[in-house]
């Protein structure tokens, strides 16, 4: 039976979140903003995100999938979905539940510069360093951590758990 140990409350999520989008206001005042959200995980923190934003947002989602486990990427990474807006110089920040390897965004990155964007930034949730691969460029991180495989406020695991309002760590 898998068991989930308490992370971050929804209460503590909510403060990370608040502090991330007050960065974010001051940071993009006055440029033209648009959020791409990577499906599935990312979506919760995104709904809670724009809500604390005090300046203007386009919202856009991507999927991307990898030929993973279920709790680690191979690098080996397809476009599911891509995005419908026209982000040519535009501000743009891709918002991600977890870098961990680092695979995924900075594969996602590549791909978005191709449509010429004015600037491109991360903002992620949880940042998981203890596996990276490559280096990825996070503006904006709400929590760091090491080793463990969380779950909840969006993150699953093999599509379990999303809907929990806290973030857990899973022992498999
Ligand atoms: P990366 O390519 O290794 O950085 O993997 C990124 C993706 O793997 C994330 O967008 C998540 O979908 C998934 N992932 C990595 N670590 C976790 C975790 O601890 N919980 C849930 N999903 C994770
Ligand atoms: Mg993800």
């Amino acid at each position: 039976m898998p068991e989930l140990t308490p992370v971050l409350s929804a209460d503590e999520i909510r403060l990370l979140v608040k502090n991330m989008a007050q960065r974010i206001s001051v940071d993009y005042r006055d440029r033209e903003l648009v959020m791409i959200a990577v499906l599935k995980g990312a979506f919760v923190f995104l709904a809670d995100l724009i809500r604390e934003l005090t300046i203007p947002v386009k919202v856009d989602f991507l999927q991307a999938g990898s030929y993973g486990d279920g709790t680690r990427s191979c690098g080996a990474i397809r476009l599911v979905k891509d995005i419908g807006l026209d982000i040519r110089e535009k501000d743009v920040l891709l918002v991600e539940d977890i870098v961990d390897t680092g695979l995924t965004v900075n594969w996602i990155l590549d791909h978005l510069k191709s449509f010429q964007p004015r600037s491109l930034g991360v903002c992620s949730l949880i940042d998981k360093r203890e596996r990276r691969e490559t280096e990825v460029p996070i503006s904006y991180s709400g929590h760091v951590t090491g080793k463990g495989f969380l779950v909840g406020y969006g993150l699953d695991y093999a599509e379990a758990y999303r809907q929990l309002p806290g973030l857990y760590h899973l022992k498999l």
